[in-house]
């Protein structure tokens, strides 16, 4: 079996900085190494000493750039690729006008193929080895991106939008029960099969039927290592249009629970407005919700409460919602949770952020342990930093007094361009060009 070895800076966690001092949580080795084997990460340490104990690894040696765990993006939707960057809406028109024409086109798997693909590889490009996604309704567009993702060795997770309600429309639409008959059959398909997990998908209350609730709430009962994928109180209109819809139940999180939908395996996204009791029952469950910031502030949704929810106990993750988020780095996406919590009045801290973006969002799919964490034993999905990739960067981190220092000029200014190379299942990714 092949042995490599990657030479430069490491940095892993050995717990959670938003819980404990984040000093106290992050291992650095200036000159480090990862050893890799067989797909999986053998060990993590002192660069020259794996050298030496290991004098037949192939060594690839990047100097002084970073070696992180590959970004986990734990909420997007890949038929929106197309339209990503599309002026002028907020939430429920921006749906209408923009998300819901483009996915009718998955109709046609040769569609879809070609837009997992360009997904994938803008995914590669920007250093995220892992993605959660939405797909359409169509049965053919999860198997155009579990095919997808097959070809590449990707470890993700996506599942089957279901809408059976008017509010969708007409082409998008499906039933209660071919929504769970054709996502019964996915599972069995895809879920487990090599490294795809299946995500059991209403897109949100707005667009099922109590009945199709009901109907998906069984199929997670009966498949409960499947995680269970949806949105949750991402702008204000939207929760007043789930209260006419649904004038029985406590709050939005409720019209999930009365459904069998709130369970330790459930991601919600954007999560924003919330009621008390919804971030009660969200700690209590040990359910995710997905910042998505970037997203947040394109449709202008409203401010995350990142700190606040991680002092609550509520599990969290991190996320582009591409299309609807305007970028599909995961250091973009960073930057704009620094942002959006400087506004709550929070200095987020540097490994506070690439925690949220790796281990993090790792932990919120039930992958801890599997990918997103620098450690024997792990998956071998990496992502390599150059930390001076512009000028503007490069004279910052000249100045650097500290790895924290070194470190965040890229994480609030870099880019596609900050990817010096992306590692998946312990092979490194052909660039284009
Ligand atoms: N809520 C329901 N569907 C969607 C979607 O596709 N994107 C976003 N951002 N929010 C949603
Ligand atoms: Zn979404």
């Amino acid at each position: 079996m092949m042995t490599t070895l990657l030479l430069g800076q490491t940095l892993s966690f050995t717990g959670d900085p938003f819980l404990q001092p984040w000093e106290e949580c992050v291992l650095h080795h200036a000159h480090g190494g990862v050893l890799v084997e067989g797909g999986h990460i053998r060990a993590v340490g002192d660069g020259q000493a794996l050298r030496s104990a290991h004098p037949q690894a192939q060594v690839r040696d990047y100097g002084r750039d970073l070696i992180l765990p590959g970004f986990v993006d734990a909420h997007m939707h890949y038929p929106q690729t197309g339209i990503i960057a599309s002026w002028g809406k907020r939430l429920i028109d921006w749906l209408n006008t923009y998300t819901f024409p483009e996915e009718m086109r998955f109709a046609d798997p040769a569609y879809a193929r070609e837009v997992a693909d360009r997904t994938l590889d803008l995914a590669l490009a920007h250093g995220t080895t892992t993605l959660c996604s939405y797909c359409t309704i169509h049965e053919g567009s999860v198997d155009a991106f579990f095919e997808a993702a097959a070809a590449r060795g990707m470890r993700v997770v996506a599942g089957r939008t279901c809408m059976d309600r008017d509010t969708a429309p007409e082409g998008l639409r499906d039933t209660a029960q071919s929504a769970h008959d054709e996502s019964a059959r996915l599972i069995a398909r895809w879920h487990g099969r090599g490294r795809a997990g299946y995500a059991i998908t209403p897109r949100f209350s707005p667009t099922s039927t109590a009945e199709q609730l009901e109907a998906l709430g069984a199929l997670w009962a009966a498949n409960p290592t499947c995680l269970m994928q949806t949105h949750l109180s991402e702008q204000t209109d939207e929760v007043e249009w789930v209260r006419g819809i649904y004038p029985g139940a406590r709050d939005y999180l409720d019209t999930y629970e009365a459904h069998g939908l709130l369970g330790p395996r459930g991601v919600y996204g954007h999560v924003i407005h919330l009621e008390p009791r919804e971030v009660d029952r969200l700690a209590e469950v040990g359910a995710a919700a997905i910042h998505c910031p970037t997203s947040n502030t394109f449709i202008g949704s409203g401010l995350f409460d990142l700190v606040g929810l991680k002092g609550r106990g509520v599990v969290t993750g991190l996320a582009t919602d591409t299309g609807g988020g305007s970028s599909f780095s995961m250091l973009r996406t960073m930057a704009t949770a620094y942002e959006i919590a400087q506004i709550r009045g929070h200095a987020v801290h540097p490994s506070q952020l690439l925690w949220l973006a790796t281990e993090g969002s790792a932990r919120a799919l039930h992958l801890d342990g599997t990918v997103g964490r620098l450690e024997a034993g792990a998956e071998a999905d990496m992502v390599v930093l150059d930390l001076a990739s512009t000028p503007v960067i490069a004279q910052r981190a000249e100045r650097a007094r500290d790895l924290w220092e070194l470190v965040f000029p890229t994480l609030m200014m870099g880019d596609d361009r900050a990817v010096r190379a992306t590692w998946v299942g312990g092979q490194p990714v052909a660039r284009p060009g």
